[in-house]
C-alpha cells in the first residue's frame, strides 16, 4: 500500500498533486512519501513482533537521502552502512552510533577506523583478513570492536544474478564450512568481540524458501560455534525481501517473513538483527518525468522522457520493470517504447509497453523508484544529478537539490601544461 493515488484526475503524493511539484522543482525529480515510508517501517516491525526486541537497521544504500534517513530514525530504525560516506550520513541524520552496523567486503583501513572512532554497534566482518586488520586498529586505539562474521551459505536466492550474494562463487562473506575455524581464530584476537553471525543472500527475493534454507544453515552454524566454545549472542539475517514492481504482483509479506524467521530461529537464543532496504523505501518513491516528445517509430512510437538511465539505472542494469503512468491520465491507452535521451540503446525504460496515452509536455511517473533510484544516479552525458523531494501530507520540500552539469564541471580543471 502506498500514498501515490489519483485524486480529481491528477496523481498525488499524499495530498500534493505531482503537477505542483514538477512546476516548483522541475523534472526529472524523485518524489518520496513520508507516510508511505512510515507505514512500511511500521508494517515491517509488526511482522517481526513475535521476536524478542529485534534490531532493525535500514540498508542506507537503498536510499541514503538525509531526510529519508531522518524519518526512519524517528521510527526507531538504525542503519546498515557499507562505506564511510554512508556512515557519515546515518550519523548526520540522527541515527545512534550503537544502532549502526557496518557491512561490506572492501572496508578500507580508514573506514574501519572511522567506524571504531564513532563507536558503531557492530562490524559485519566479511573475511579473516579484514578481521585481523580491524583487530590491529582496535588495539592501537585501545578499543574493542563488536563483530559478526558474515557467512556465505551457498544458497541460490533465485533473483537477478547481479544482486544475488549468497552463492559460493560470490565475493561476500566467508564460506560457511570454514566459518567455525575463522570465527574461533578471530575470537582469540584482542580488540575484537566476536558476538555473532551475519548472512544476506540477495535482494528482490520473490519467495521465502531460499531465505529459510540460508537461515537453517545459520542455526546449525550457531550450534557448531557454541559446541566449539564460541560465544554467539547476535545473528544478523540481512535484508532481501522483494517488492511488487508490476501492479497486481504478490510478494511475501513482512508478516509471512516474520513468521518464518520466528519458526526457524526458535531456540537460537540470540538477538536477531535485520537490514531491510527495498521493502521500506521501494514503493515510497516515484520518479517524476516529463515527456520531451513522442517520436514516430516503425512499429511503435518512442515516448522520449526527460529522465534517463543516469537518473534511474535499474532498467538498463538489470532489465528491471517499473510501472509507467501518466500523472493526468485521460483513460486513453497506447503501446510505446519508453526511452530516455541518453545516447545509447540501453537507455530504454520499456519496450512495447502498454501505458497511458501521452503527448509531448505531459508528466508521467516511474513507480517503485524509492529504493536504488537516486542513490544509483550518475552524471552520464553531462546531465547533472537528479533532485529529490519529500512529501508530508499537504507540504513538500526539496530534500536534494538538482546538481547542475555546470556545478560538476566546476570541480574539474585543465592543467596549465595543457595550454
Ligand atoms: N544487507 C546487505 C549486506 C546488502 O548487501 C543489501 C543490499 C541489503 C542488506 C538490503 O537489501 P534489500 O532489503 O534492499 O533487498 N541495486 C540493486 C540492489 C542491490 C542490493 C545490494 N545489497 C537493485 O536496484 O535492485
Amino acid at each position: 500500500m502506498d500514498h501515490f493515488q489519483i485524486r480529481d484526475g491528477v496523481l498525488h503524493a499524499e495530498d500534493v498533486p505531482l503537477t505542483q511539484i514538477a512546476e516548483a522543482v522541475g523534472t526529472p525529480v524523485y518524489v518520496y512519501s513520508r507516510a508511505t515510508l512510515e507505514r512500511h517501517a511500521r508494517v515491517y516491525r509488526e511482522g517481526l513482533s513475535a521476536l524478542d526486541n529485534p534490531h532493525i537497521a535500514f540498508a542506507v544504500k537503498s536510499n541514503p537521502n538525509l531526510a529519508v534517513l531522518r524519518v526512519l530514525a524517528y521510527m526507531g530504525y538504525g542503519a546498515d552502512v557499507v562505506s564511510g560516506g554512508e556512515l557519515t550520513r546515518a550519523l548526520a541524520a540522527g541515527m545512534k552510533p550503537e544502532d549502526i552496523v557496518f557491512s561490506g567486503v572492501g572496508k578500507t583501513h580508514d573506514e574501519l577506523q572511522q567506524g571504531l572512532e564513532c563507536g558503531i554497534g557492530q562490524f559485519n566482518i566479511e573475511s579473516e583478513e579484514e578481521g585481523y586488520e580491524l583487530a590491529a586498529i582496535a588495539r592501537r586505539f585501545g578499543k574493542t570492536a563488536a563483530c559478526a562474521l558474515r557467512v556465505n551459505p551457498d544458497v541460490d536466492a533465485r533473483t537477478h544474478e547481479k544482486i544475488s550474494t549468497g552463492k559460493r562463487e560470490n565475493k561476500f562473506g566467508v564460506p560457511i564450512d570454514r566459518a567455525v575455524e575463522i570465527y574461533a581464530s578471530l575470537a582469540g584476537e584482542d580488540g575484537l568481540d566476536m558476538r555473532g553471525v551475519a548472512v544476506h543472500i540477495g535482494s528482490q527475493l520473490a519467495d521465502l524458501e531460499p531465505l529459510e534454507t540460508a537461515f537453517g544453515k545459520v542455526g546449525q552454524l550457531i550450534a557448531d560455534l557454541r559446541a566449539q566454545g564460541c560465544k554467539v549472542t547476535h545473528a544478523d539475517l540481512g535484508g532481501g525481501l522483494g517488492v511488487p514492481y508490476k501492479s497486481g504482483e504478490e510478494y511475501p509479506s513482512p508478516a509471512a517473513y516474520g513468521e518464518m524467521v520466528a519458526r526457524v530461529s526458535k531456540g537460537w537464543d540470540v538477538r536477531l538483527m535485520f537490514e531491510p532496504g527495498r521493502v521500506i523505501a521501494g514503493n515510497a518513491g516515484v520518479l517524476l518525468t516529463r515527456v520531451v516528445r513522442v517520436k514516430r517509430g516503425i512499429e511503435r512510437p518512442f515516448v522520449v522522457v526527460d529522465a534517463a538511465m543516469n537518473d534511474l539505472a535499474r532498467p538498463a542494469m538489470y532489465g528491471a520493470w517499473h510501472d509507467f503512468e501518466a500523472v493526468e491520465p485521460t483513460g486513453e491507452r497506447m503501446t510505446a517504447h519508453i526511452v530516455g535521451p541518453i545516447c545509447e540503446t540501453g537507455d530504454t525504460f520499456a519496450m512495447d509497453r502498454e501505458c497511458d496515452a501521452l503527448i509531448a509536455g505531459e508528466l508521467a511517473v516511474f513507480r517503485t523508484a524509492g529504493a536504488y533510484g537516486a542513490t544509483m544516479a550518475s552524471s552520464y552525458n553531462s546531465r547533472g544529478f537528479v533532485a529529490e523531494v519529500l512529501v508530508d501530507g499537504d507540504r513538500f520540500a526539496t530534500v536534494a537539490d538538482r546538481i547542475a552539469a555546470g556545478a560538476i564541471m566546476d570541480a574539474e580543471r585543465v592543467p596549465e601544461w595543457l595550454d
